[in-house]
């Protein structure tokens, strides 16, 4: 799991918060981070962050008592024009993320917040809206019964189902996990995203390269605003779904297509992701373990075809582990490298077999001189369909050998991807500790 999906599945809004203030520190992160805000739309969005500690209790903002102690508040304030409160939800979201990686919780408020007394503090000019407004501050252990109450109201921590919110060139079909590729972690995201109300107003479409994304508008939902607040849903659904797709290495842009298909009730097109036609269909996912993952990732990147690399631990019992935990804490996790690879250049077959040339196929529990279950070799797979593939390359290499083959082979799961020092270590430390010999990294380099 790299560490944009870990922010993304960890997040829930915040309704209380620690009874302090943000450090100034902190602040200054904060706002460095509201300044650099982009979006794909092009819109500008104006931001203030408002202090909340120093206002005496007569003056302090109003959220109907639904958020405890906030810090402060963001306030973002816009004109409505097309595509601006999409804007606005990508951006925000995109901050939310932040926010919640540097330890500041925070709470997405379209409703439950006195518009009239922001609106003044934030000197609300005549043709803008302010659509959002968001509490921030430290995390509180305990939750107040009001923020119970809402997130039972809201039913926050449940999600709708893959298959209502995904498609596959029309709305008859519906898209399996499968079929999406190494798209299924970018469209996951979208899933796990927050949205009013938690209506999770998203539908997609995908017809190979593109991402056509529908707004599903629960009927009488926005009546309440002046605008269609479900419009900012869907700019978070935008955020997670190409912020992901990113952090794999597979870029792309939006633009407005009208596809002419047929849409079902309520349901309104608002925007396509087109993925680099270079790349979708031919990128694929595989994670390898063949003992201390430094060595391994450095022979892997160098191969023609890999298009990148990154170091984790998988397969053990535990979702989130560090690499303290893996080494001291008996967690089952073996130190893999996840590699993205493009099988228009080298199949997989070809990969597996550049792979067994580093390691001892047939060693239990050791590679070189590393020995525990975290040095065991593996082959996880992301696509059921590599499944035979992989098979049929083991029973070749077993017949190369007398004893058994001691590679593992199943399904990823509990991925966590290892700490930035691990990342490419052997570039950033030309000297350190390698299993594996330098003729390899020239037969990688030359494969
Ligand atoms: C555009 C938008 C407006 C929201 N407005 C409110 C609000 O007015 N009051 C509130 O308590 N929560 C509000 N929420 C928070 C949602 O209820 C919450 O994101 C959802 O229930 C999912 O829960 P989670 O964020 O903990 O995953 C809003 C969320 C979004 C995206």
């Amino acid at each position: 799991m790299n560490k944009l999906v870990k922010t993304i599945t960890e997040r829930k809004s915040t309704r209380t918060f620690e009874n302090r203030p943000i450090s100034e520190e902190t602040k200054i992160m904060i706002l460095e981070k509201i300044r650099t805000l982009t979006n794909p739309f092009d819109v500008k969005i104006r931001y203030n962050l408002i202090d909340n500690t120093e206002k005496d209790t007569t003056q302090k903002l109003g959220t109907y008592g639904v958020i405890r102690n906030p810090s402060n508040f963001i306030t973002a304030t816009l004109v409505d024009d097309k595509f601006a409160l999409e804007a606005l939800g990508y951006e925000m979201e995109d901050l939310i993320l932040y926010l919640t990686n540097i330890g500041i919780g925070s709470c997405w408020l379209g409703g439950t917040f006195n518009r009239g007394q922001f609106a003044k503090e934030v000197g609300l000019k005549e043709d803008e809206i302010i659509p959002i407004i968001l509490p921030i501050g430290y995390i509180a252990d305990k939750k107040s019964i009001t923020e119970k109450v809402m997130r039972k109201m809201s039913k926050g921590d449940s999600r709708k189902d893959w298959l209502e919110l995904f498609f596959k060139s029309d709305f008859n079909t519906q898209l399996l996990i499968s079929e999406a590729g190494v798209y299924s972690e970018a469209l996951e995201m979208v899933r796990l995203g927050p949205s009013a109300s938690n209506k999770q107003p998203w539908r997609i479409i995908k017809d190979g390269n593109k991402f056509h994304f529908y707004e599903y508008s629960t009927p009488g939902y926005s009546k309440m605003f002046s605008y269609d607040i479900q419009r900012i849903d869907m700019g978070i659904a935008a955020a997670h779904f190409s912020l992901s797709a990113k952090a794999k290495g597979f870029v792309g842009n939006f633009s407005v297509e009208e596809p002419s298909l047929k849409v079902p009730e309520n349901t309104l097109y608002k925007f396509t992701w087109i993925g680099d036609e270079n790349m979708t269909g031919k990128a694929k996912e595989i994670v390898l373990a063949g003992g201390c993952f430094w060595g391994t990732e450095k022979y892997l990147s160098l191969i023609k075809g890999i298009i990148s690399t990154e170091v984790g631990y998988a397969n053990g019992n535990t979702p989130f582990p560090t690499y303290q935990d893996v080494c001291y804490k008996d967690t089952g996790h073996t130190e893999a490298v996840k590699v993205i690879y493009d099988s228009a250049v080298i199949n997989l077959t070809a990969v597996l077999s550049l792979f067994y040339d580093v390691i001892n196929p047939t060693s239990i529990n050791k590679q070189g001189n590393d020995v525990g279950s975290q040095y065991r070799s593996g082959i996880y797979y992301v696509d059921e369909s590599d499944l035979e593939v992989i098979q049929k390359s083991i029973i070749e290499l077993q017949a190369k050998y007398d004893e058994k083959i001691a590679i593992e082979v199943l399904p990823l799961d509990n991925y966590t991807t290892a700490e930035e020092y691990h990342q490419k270590y052997l570039d950033k430390n030309p000297g350190g500790y390698c299993h594996i010999g330098p003729d390899k990294f020239k037969k990688a380099m030359d494969s």
